[in-house]
């Protein structure tokens, strides 16, 4: 029997996967190496320093230069947030949120992005979570499955009681090694290995979510 919901926040809630990897490709191109949307699936949901060392494809660089081109893209980044507002929450989310809580399901919000506390506020939704868990959190972030068991610790759940909501590969990767179950958003080359998949939360209610909710 599932009791919480654990929703990925970029890519799943609101579209901001978009500003992170625009973000990126601006970063890429003032560096002058090639990056592309192909390129970014493999960075959807991995942290900001794991991101940089893929887009840097084995190129050498100080700590220091790391520091400042992380730097550099979280700049680019925020400023595309600061101009977010609920409008910018995907279509079915919100819908879906109240449809659990109505029914008893814990909600909760598992990202590994650091700006998870201002999009929330952007979005005005945190007032919808149970409790928040980001790339903040003192753990290791997706693949590994730190963060989720970390909110399920918070819940007062198992492992087995959670539902998570991933449109990445590492999400779906990080919440399977944590023991729970799973719903993939996307295409299935990137999300086929979750217990279900849809193309994403449009149109979508509790009755959808049965094979996993049960
Ligand atoms: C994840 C995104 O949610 O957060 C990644 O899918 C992003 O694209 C990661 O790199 C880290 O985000 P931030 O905001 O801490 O740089
Ligand atoms: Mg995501």
């Amino acid at each position: 029997m599932i009791r919480a919901v654990l929703f990925d926040l970029d890519g799943v809630l609101t579209d901001t996967s978009e500003y992170h990897y625009l973000a990126w490709k601006r970063l890429a191109d003032e560096l002058g190496i090639p990056f592309d949307r192909e390129d970014n699936e493999a960075l959807r949901g991995v942290s900001r320093r794991e991101s940089l060392v893929l887009l840097l494809k084995g190129r050498p660089a100080t700590e220091e230069e790391m520091q400042e081109w992380m730097d550099r893209k979280n700049r680019y980044y925020v400023e595309s947030i600061s101009q977010m507002t609920p409008d910018n929450l995907l279509p079915g989310a919100l819908d879906l949120l109240h449809e659990l809580r109505e029914n008893g399901y814990k909600t909760a919000i598992v990202s590994s992005s650091k700006n998870t506390p201002m999009v929330l506020e952007r979005l005005n939704i945190a007032n919808l979570m149970d409790t928040v868990v980001d790339g903040n959190a003192p753990a290791r972030s997706k693949p590994a499955p730190d963060l989720f068991l970390l909110a399920a610790e918070r819940l007062g759940v198992s492992p087995q009681e959670c539902l998570v909501v991933e449109d990445a590969a590492a999400g779906i990767d990080a919440a399977r090694a944590a023991g729970m179950r799973t719903l993939g958003l996307g295409p299935r080359e990137r999300v086929g290995h979750a217990d279900l998949v849809l193309p994403d939360l449009k149109g979508v209610h509790l009755s959808d979510l049965k094979p996993v909710l049960e």
